[in-house]
C-alpha cells in the first residue's frame, strides 16, 4: 500500500510512550498525541497517579496507564515488559525530568542520574520494540546551552566521534568534580541541571548516530508553567508540548539528532 491512505493508517496506529505523562508537559504531551489519533502509554512513577491521569485523558483519545520510575532499573524492566503486550511502538517521548534544589555531589549526582542515564535507559530499554522510522524525543532544555562549560568541554562534546561512554565519563567527572569543589575549576558551570539538558542534547546526538533507522531529536519547550516551570514562566503547557508533539510524529523523512524548539531547529 502507498499514498496518503496508508499514512493515515499508519498514524492512526502509532503508540507512543510518554515519560513522566501524570502532570505538566508530560501530561499535556499526552493529551495532544491521543487528540491527533495516536494510541499513548503514559508512564508515570506512581501507578495511581498513572491511572487517574490516563483516566482524565480518556475522551481524547486511547491513553493507557503504565508505571516507570526512570531511576529503578527493575521499574524499566517491568514497564518494557508490559510494552511489550501492546506490540510494536512508534515512539518514545522521555519526557520526565527534575530539578532538585540546593547543589552539591548529591544534588549532582541525582539530577544526572534522572535527566541523562534517565532518557538512555528508558531508550535502551525500548529500543526493540521500537520500529524502524519510530521517533525519540528528549525534552530538554536551552538552559542546557554549550556555553555553560569552558571552551574545552565544548570542544570535548562537540568532537565528531563522541560516543555514549564519553558523555557518561563527563558526567561521571562533573559529579566527582562537585563533590571535591573542584567543578569550576574544570570549566563547569555550578548548576547541574544545566549539565545535565547539556548532556542529554550531545546524547542526542550519539544516540541519532547509533541508531540509523530511528529518528532522535531533543526539543526545548521554552519557559512554562509547570511545577517546574513556576507560575512567572511566559508560556502556556499547551505551547510547550506542542514541539514535542511535532517531534513525537515525526515522518519517516524527519530530521534526526537535531535540537528544535515549536519545530524549528536551534543552537546548542
Ligand atoms: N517547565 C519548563 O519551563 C521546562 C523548560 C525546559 C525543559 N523542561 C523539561 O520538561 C520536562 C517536563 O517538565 P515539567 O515542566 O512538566 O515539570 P514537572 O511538572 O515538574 O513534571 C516532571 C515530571 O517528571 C516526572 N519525574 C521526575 N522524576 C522521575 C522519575 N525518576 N521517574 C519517572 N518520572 C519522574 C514527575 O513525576 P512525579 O509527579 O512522580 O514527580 C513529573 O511527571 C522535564 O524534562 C523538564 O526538564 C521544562
Amino acid at each position: 500500500l502507498t499514498g496518503p491512505e496508508t499514512t493515515a493508517i499508519w498514524f492512526d496506529m502509532r503508540r507512543i510512550v510518554v515519560t513522566g505523562g501524570n502532570r505538566g508537559l508530560g501530561l499535556e504531551t499526552c493529551r495532544q498525541l491521543a487528540r491527533k489519533g495516536a494510541h499513548v502509554v503514559l508512564a508515570a512513577r506512581d501507578p495511581e497517579e498513572a491511572a487517574k491521569a490516563a483516566a482524565s485523558l480518556s475522551s481524547e483519545g486511547t491513553v493507557s496507564p503504565g508505571t516507570l520510575d526512570v531511576v529503578d532499573e527493575r521499574s524499566i524492566a517491568a514497564f518494557a515488559e508490559a510494552c511489550r503486550s501492546y506490540g510494536p511502538l512508534h515512539g518514545l517521548v522521555n519526557n520526565a525530568g527534575a530539578s532538585f534544589s540546593g547543589f552539591d555531589g548529591d544534588v549532582a549526582r541525582r539530577t544526572l542520574d534522572t535527566n541523562l542515564r534517565g532518557p538512555l535507559r528508558i531508550t535502551d530499554a525500548l529500543q526493540p520494540l521500537l520500529e524502524p522510522g519510530a521517533t525519540v524525543v528528549m525534552v530538554s532544555s536551552q538552559m542546557g546551552d554549550l556555553s555553560v562549560v569552558s571552551a574545552g568541554l565544548q570542544k570535548e562534546l562537540m568532537a565528531p566521534d563522541l560516543d555514549r561512554a564519553a558523555v557518561l565519563a563527563v558526567a561521571d567527572r562533573f559529579v566527582r568534580a562537585v563533590s571535591d569543589g573542584k567543578h569550576e575549576r574544570l570549566g563547569f558551570p555550578s548548576n547541574a541541571y544545566s549539565v545535565s539538558k547539556l548532556l542529554l542534547n550531545a546524547l542526542t546526538r550519539v544516540l541519532a548516530r547509533e541508531l540509523q533507522d530511528l529518528r532522535v531529536n531533543a526539543v526545548c519547550p521554552g519557559w512554562v508553567k509547570t511545577r517546574m516551570g513556576g507560575r512567572s514562566a511566559p508560556r502556556s503547557v499547551e505551547e510547550g508540548a506542542s514541539g514535542i508533539t511535532w517531534a513525537a510524529l515525526l515522518g519517516v523523512e524527519g530530521p534526526t539528532g537535531g535540537l528544535f524548539r515549536d519545530g524549528q531547529p536551534i543552537d546548542w
